[in-house]
Formats: C-alpha cells, structure tokens, sequence
C-alpha cells in the first residue's frame, strides 16, 4: 500500500483551537495514511479527546522533539493490536458491523438475509462475553469487595441484560417462517444496549483493566493478551 505523509503545523495554534484545527485533517484521513502533527503543548490530553471524538479509531504516537511536540497518527485499522483494551474495541466494531447489516436486511423485509448474519453475531457475543467475564474480569478486578456501581460489576449485570436479548433473537432464528417484524424489533433494541454497553467499556472499564495490566510481569501480559486474541480470533 503507498504509505502517504500528511504534516500539519499546529506550533502557532492557540491551544483553546488545537482540536478543532486537527479534527478536520483527522476527519479526511485515508487507510494507510499518516498524519503528523506538530505542536508547541505537551499534545496527551488532546489528543486523548480527539480520539473519543473518532470513537477510538486513532492510533498515534507522541515524542518530543526539538521546538515541541510530534504526534504520528494514523487510522487504528492500519496498525497491529496494540493491547488488551485494543483487541475488545476493535471486536466491538465487529459486532457493530454484523448487527448494522442485519438490522439493514431486515428493514428492507429480507429476514432470509439476516438470519446468517445474526448467527454469525450471537457466536462473536457469546464469545467476547467470554472473554471478558471468564477469563478477563477474574484476572483484572480490583482487590477487595466491588461496589454495585463499579464499572467491572455493571459490565457483569449488562452482559446478562445483552444475553437475555440476544436469546430473543435466537428463538426468532429458530422459527418457520421467520419473524422478520420481531428480528428486526429484537435487533433493534439489542444494537442500543450494545452501544451504550460498549462505551461503558471502553471509557470506564477498559482504561482501569489497562492499569491492572500494567501491574502484571511482561510474561504475564504477554500470555493474556495471546489467550484473548486466541479466544476472540476462533471461529
Ligand atoms: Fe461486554
Ligand atoms: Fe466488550
């Protein structure tokens, strides 16, 4: 792929502008492209919002370099899977494609044409959920009793929310012909639940797993982040 370098000078900028002046160049960045962008501020907490602005999808880079600041992003989908918090975002996308494709299938009445897709889906959810309750949540939750409201506790409640809704649609799956009306309510219903649940995460959740991460020996990390990319990768 021709690898295409963007600069973008930002030295000058007020900071109160900074991000809204990177945004739009963000905003046209194509696949295997760089953006490198220039500033005169330590750019981590900027850049930190710029990339909840794109939902994530940033990849970047930050290293000091004379009269400043150099930020090298590119498009996350262009770069290998960086870390635990990583691999979940990107399967979260995943689901989110295979639920906005069904769901468009069965607007149109074409509940035939969703049917493999919300397969498909129940295996990648059922599977993440996995991950992330049986293999993740023992290894990475804080020490001691977990409040009720302490984001590693309402991801457990939601994925039972997530997993009774998704049983709904199953049963649709099973039937002859096939509910197009239900499937299209169920999935409807279930693609909010996910997003909300998503962002929970990936804002709340993910960043202090990260931390616990952080604590473990280099072996350690290593070894679960190839479990976790084993476990969301079959199938
Ligand atoms: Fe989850
Ligand atoms: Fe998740």
């Amino acid at each position: 792929m021709e690898q295409q370098t963007t600069t973008l000078d930002l030295r000058e900028e007020r900071s109160s502008h900074l991000q809204s002046a990177a945004f739009y160049t963000l905003k046209e960045m194509a696949r295997g492209q760089t953006v490198i962008l220039l500033t005169a501020d330590e750019p981590s907490l900027v850049m930190q919002s710029l990339n909840l602005q794109f939902r994530h999808n940033l990849a970047y880079e930050i290293a000091a370099v004379e009269g400043g600041w150099q930020v090298d992003v590119r498009r996350r989908e262009d770069v290998a899977v960086q870390d635990v918090p990583d691999a979940l975002t990107r399967d979260h996308k995943r689901l989110n494609a295979l639920l906005g494709s069904a769901i468009q299938y069965l607007n149109r009445g074409d509940a035939a044409g969703a049917a493999p897709l919300l397969h498909d889906l129940a295996a990648v959810l059922k599977r993440h959920i996995e991950v992330e309750d049986g293999l993740l949540a023992p290894l990475l939750a804080p020490a001691g009793e977990q409040p009720q409201d302490a984001p590693q506790a309402i991801m457990q409640r939601e994925h039972g929310e997530i997993l009774a809704q998704l049983l709904l649609i199953e049963e649709c799956l099973t039937q002859d012909p096939l509910p197009a009306g239900e499937l299209a309510a169920y999935s409807s219903i279930l693609s909010g639940t996910l997003a909300k649940h998503e962002y929970r995460e990936e804002n709340n959740l993910f960043p202090q797993w990260q931390r616990a991460l952080g604590r473990k020996t280099a072996e350690e990390q290593k070894e679960i982040m190839s479990r976790v990319e084993t476990l969301l990768g079959e199938g």
